[in-house]
């Protein structure tokens, strides 16, 4: 309710500014101590019932934040103040890098949706490591997005995942292989079958050399065929990772309510927010309608309300991610998604 007074404001800004100044403020709040307190009041709801065990962890409920936007693990925090259950920091590369020029980020009101073209812009693993090691919130789950950097050609991509998935592994809960960004140049055809199922075997390979190996995720964009997600399900079985997130955002560009002119004048980018939603409940449908039992899906993309997220349970959503949804629907959606599982 009270986000809906904020939003032309914060709309007034540039959406990378936006997204600064809330967190930054969200941060700023949480250390004076009534406020923190009675901001965790207002947004996080703890209930028994909305517990999952998945994976071999227990996440205190279904609703994640989707990865890309705590790409260096600074807002774990604030984030979990507004109610997650679970963060997924990154995605992370091994050197650090700036992403594409300004403006890269786009709103498209009309469509609730937004364009980006980040191109990985992070703080490199080391800084996350850092941000890692500090004490983070009680309970909650934490996963690692990992890629390549943009120098790194394909075919030495996976010493880039390795060593991401090496130096993270003390610090977070579960991984997620991303190979489904469409801003690093090339990096989606790291989706194909030989290169995938070479990329995850050796993840999973060393994995199970560890006393204790965690769960490994792979995320999938909504862009790939039918053919394509019948190889996605057999790779998963044949490497053994647990399962998939599904999705990132598309390149797709139909149906959008936004001029066409305004939509080509942004340019290259993944869309994400409501125009994705119909097609990755689609794409979460069909998995889980092939799948082995136990495989896992995260199910994410264009979940603007409760109803959405309920949506993608139904379809076979394990747990849900939100990105975009925060934007246009406001903080609150956390805590409203998670009252409609109660
Ligand atoms: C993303 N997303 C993303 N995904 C990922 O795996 N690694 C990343 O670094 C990013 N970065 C990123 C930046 C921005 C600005 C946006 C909007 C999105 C994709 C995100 O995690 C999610 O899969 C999609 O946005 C679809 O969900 P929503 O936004 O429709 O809820």
């Amino acid at each position: 309710m009270m986000y809906q007074l904020f939003k032309p404001f914060l709309f007034l800004l540039s959406p990378e500014k936006a997204h600064r100044i809330t967190v930054a403020l969200l941060e700023f709040a949480l250390l004076i101590p009534g406020l923190g307190w009675l901001l965790r009041r207002l947004f996080t709801l703890q209930h028994p019932q909305l517990e999952r065990q998945i994976m071999g962890l227990t996440f205190p409920n279904p609703v994640g934040l989707a990865a890309g936007f705590d790409k260096n693990g600074h807002y774990l925090n604030a984030m979990s103040a507004l109610g997650f259950g679970f963060i997924e920091v990154g995605t992370v590369t091994p050197i650090a890098q700036e992403g594409n020029p300004l403006p890269r980020l786009f709103r498209l009101p009309a469509d609730a949706a937004l364009i980006n073209r980040m191109g990985f812009n992070n703080d490199g693993l080391d800084a996350l490591v850092e941000q890692l090691k500090k004490p983070r919130p009680t309970g909650l789950i934490v996963g690692g997005n990992i890629g390549k950097n943009k120098i790194t050609p394909n075919e030495k991509a996976a010493d880039d995942y390795l060593l991401c998935f090496e130096k993270l592994f003390p610090y977070v809960d579960y991984f997620v292989v991303n190979v489904s960004s469409p801003n690093t140049p090339n990096l989606r055809e790291l989706q194909d079958k030989a290169p995938l199922t070479a990329l995850l075997q050796a993840l999973q390979t060393r994995n199970l050399a560890r006393p204790e190996p965690k769960p490994i995720l792979l995320k999938i964009a909504p862009d790939l065929s039918t053919e394509q997600l019948d190889d996605i399900l057999e790779i998963v079985q044949q490497t053994g990772i647990v399962g998939v997130i599904a999705t990132n955002t598309t390149i797709d560009r139909k149906g959008l309510a936004t001029a066409t002119p305004t939509v080509e004048k942004i340019g290259m980018g993944g869309l994400s927010g409501v125009p994705l939603r119909a097609r990755a409940t689609e794409v979460i449908r069909y998995l889980r309608n092939r799948a082995q039992p136990g495989m896992v899906i995260i199910g994410v993309g264009g979940i603007n309300s409760a109803a959405d997220a309920q949506e993608k349970i139904k379809a076979g959503a394990d747990l849900v991610q939100v990105y975009s949804g925060l934007v246009y629907a406001g903080p609150g959606l956390v805590k409203a998604i998670n009252k409609s599982f109660l």
